[in-house]
């Protein structure tokens, strides 16, 4: 079992057929990915599952990560609710088809998300059905008052990050106190590909853009998890792990100085 979330991952969002999603899986596996991040709302957790039963990467190399929907965050603790964090989380363990899911997040602090929403994960944690718990698009006061009130290891918060919202504080923060920033849409949903200093940046390491994005996403000390459904661009992600930017490189794309917060739903925190 790993202990730590891998440099990599691959992102599902919107991967939600069949084939696409199960292919995209045992692909990235494959190539070399060992963090696969999904989430309830995804609509595809048994694809995902689907897929890491049709690799032959052994499960326990693999780390595999899902979110409580937002409507699913209240605590029954007689367990009979459906849409209550521990039953759903049983559900999407079953989805996934594993014994326990390596990182279950809180998707959006939103809706009934509390104090209790924490006991459930602390339950989970207890029972083995999570063994790390993470949170998502968390403001960095809600990630202190839950790393606070949980027993259960809170390891990572997963937001949004590309060269058009760098997320210098939630970096800082992060390191602080001891937890990783999983950034998602590290490309910009594709946005950040056409940024000059990006391209510039690639054409000096004959890389292309999207790697650059991903690497230089690691070298701030961030794990990415491009998101993508094609087989060849899956590999041509995982290629930024051979991508070495120097300090010059991460200037020109830290000087990027437009900026742009693509996911920003009513129920988001106030950032
Ligand atoms: P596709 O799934 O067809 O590859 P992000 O992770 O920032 O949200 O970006 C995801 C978007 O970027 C998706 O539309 C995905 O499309 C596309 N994408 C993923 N990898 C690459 C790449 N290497 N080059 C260009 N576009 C990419």
């Amino acid at each position: 079992m790993l202990d730590e979330i891998p440099r990599i991952g691959l992102g599902t969002w919107k991967n939600k057929e069949k084939r696409s999603c199960e292919t995209a899986v045992e692909t990235a596996l494959d190539v070399g990915y060992r963090h696969i991040d999904t989430a309830q709302i995804y609509g595809n957790e048994r694809h995902v599952g689907d897929g890491l039963e049709a690799s032959d990467v052994p499960r326990d190399e693999v780390f595999v990560a899902t979110k409580l929907w937002n409507s699913n965050l209240t605590y029954e603790e007689s367990g009979k609710h459906q849409d209550d964090a521990v039953m759903s989380a049983y559900r999407s363990r079953e989805l996934l088809n594993v014994e326990s899911i390596d990182l279950l997040y809180v998707h959006w602090p939103a809706e009934e998300y509390d104090d209790e929403t924490l006991e459930a994960l602390d339950r989970l944690h207890r029972e083995g059905v999570a063994r790390y718990i993470g949170v998502s698009n968390f403001t960095p006061e809600l990630v202190r008052e839950a790393k606070r009130k949980l027993d259960a290891p809170l390891i990572a918060n997963q937001v949004e990050m590309h060269p058009l919202l760098p997320q210098n504080e939630m970096l800082e923060f992060a390191d602080d106190i001891g937890i990783d920033v999983v950034a998602y849409s590290p490309l910009g949903r594709g946005k950040a590909l056409d940024l000059p200093e990006v391209q510039e940046v690639a054409e000096k390491h004959g890389a292309t853009p999207a790697q650059v994005c991903i690497a230089w996403s690691i070298e701030r000390g961030a794990k990415p998890i491009p998101k993508s459904e094609n087989p060849e661009r899956i590999r041509e992600n995982y290629g930024a792990l051979e991508l070495d930017l120097d300090d010059e490189d991460v200037e020109k794309i830290n000087s990027v100085d437009e900026r742009e917060r693509l996911i920003d739903p009513d129920f988001a925190p106030d950032w």
